[in-house]
């Protein structure tokens, strides 16, 4: 395929058997046989046939022998609570026994009781609780995750979980980390205008030093959508680029919201109507879907195949949490889409990596292409098909992330 002007590679990857590049040029997912990897720095500079290959190497260059395994993406996990303190699993066991999520909120659980753990926690405790989970996503093959505040519930403590995920993303062997925002999520102690204006007024600004985007839970229950609104534009002005809990537990508006704002996702959109789909197309906001936490709640399934064929792009998720979905395998949830989202593998594979990298609002990153950054995930076997076909195993061999191959295991 196509190459960089005079790059020394710094990494070769030789002998794959299949390539999935996630070039739309191609037929999805853009396999190429007998292939080659190459990358300079953190860069891809080649990705196509090993007998095209004409890069020069040099002494320092490494070489990396796949074995005739399958080359893929590297994972972009587009939307995780991963900073948190405390675990539910009594409300795992009590929802397995009938009570509903809404239920075990009413009651003073839910993200009231991990606010309750993660609010009271030190810098040092969030990062060393997320750094474990961190670390088994990038084993499971992802190398970008996106991480949310929205455990705090008062200026201090959501700032401190944005400044945990961003000393996470300064150490080795964890995915690249992009933070969100999240104010607006579980139910405020004191006055909820107040604390609103508090966002609105401090938070947001504050924010736009530890995060690139803003994200709200918009639901009957948690917050309006005129509530929302109000966060969603303020960010905007503060640089901050707008996501949303949308449609998760009811239709509650927050798809339509997030086509009129320009929100870059719209995230689990279980009662969204195929018109909420078409007005997200129209404004070219990204579907992201949550299988792990769909399953887990039950309800409508997540409308993967329905934003596909109203235009949309879409991405897959782990949404992983401690109540709606404790998982880090991206993996699984490409299992899971293709099962229940009605995806192809092919769709679900580019949801996974090209879909999650639009869903952050990132384009450098999500498809092997020379001037991309190069993370890619070396397979246990040589079909692509396994990622998905394999449930609930890890298909990752060796990861590659930021143009270096991380130590096996
Ligand atoms: O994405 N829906 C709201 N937020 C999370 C759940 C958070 C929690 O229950 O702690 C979600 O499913
Ligand atoms: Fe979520």
């Amino acid at each position: 395929m196509t190459r960089a002007l005079n790059p020394t590679a710094t990494l070769v990857v030789v002998n794959i058997g299949q390539l999935v590049t996630a070039d739309p040029r191609l037929p999805a997912p853009g396999v190429i046989e007998d292939a080659l990897l190459a990358a300079s720095g953190d860069r891809v500079v080649y990705a196509g046939r090993a007998s095209e290959f004409d890069i020069p190497t040099g002494p320092d260059t490494v070489e990396l022998d796949a074995g005739g395994a399958a080359v893929i993406p590297g994972f972009v996990d587009a939307h995780t609570h991963l900073i948190w303190l405390g675990d539910r699993a009594g409300e795992y066991a009590q929802r397995a026994e009938g009570a509903a999520y809404e239920e075990i909120a009413a009651r003073g659980g839910g993200i009231r009781s991990t606010v309750a753990a993660t609010a009271a926690g030190s810098l040092d405790q969030l990062v060393d609780a997320a750094r474990e989970r961190a670390r088994r996503m990038f084993r499971l093959g992802t190398t970008t995750v996106e991480i949310k505040s929205g455990y705090g519930q008062s200026h201090a403590a959501e700032m401190r979980e944005l400044e945990a995920a961003r000393t996470l993303s300064a150490e080795s062997e964890v995915p690249d980390v992009i933070t969100t925002y999240l104010p607006l999520h579980g139910p405020v102690d004191g006055d909820r205008a107040e604390y609103l204006d508090g966002v609105l007024r401090d938070g947001l600004a504050a924010a736009s030093r530890l995060a690139g985007l803003v994200d709200c839970f918009c639901e009957i229950g948690a917050w309006s959508v005129d509530e929302c609104e109000r966060l969603l534009l303020a960010g905007r002005s503060h640089g901050l680029r707008a996501k949303i809990h949308a449609e998760q537990r009811s239709r509650s508006g927050g798809a339509a919201l997030a086509a009129r704002v320009g929100a870059v996702s719209a995230d689990h959109l279980e009662h969204a109507a195929d018109e909420d789909l078409r007005a997200l197309a129209a404004a070219g906001v990204t579907g992201v879907i949550l299988p792990g936490a769909s399953l887990v709640l039950g309800g409508p399934p997540p409308p993967g195949r329905r934003l596909l064929e109203a235009g949309a792009q879409v991405a897959i998720a782990t949404d992983c949490n401690p109540g709606t979905c404790w998982s880090e395998s991206m993996p699984l949830m490409l299992s899971l889409a293709v099962a229940t989202a009605g995806l192809t593998p092919a769709q679900a594979l580019l949801a996974a990596t090209a879909g999650g990298a639009a869903a952050l609002g990132l384009t450098d990153r999500g498809r092997l292409l020379p001037g991309l950054r190069c993370h890619a995930l070396v397979l246990e076997t040589g079909n692509w098909l396994d990622v998905g076909y394999h449930l609930g195993a890890n298909p990752v061999a060796r990861v590659i992330a930021r143009g270096r191959v991380a130590p096996a295991g």
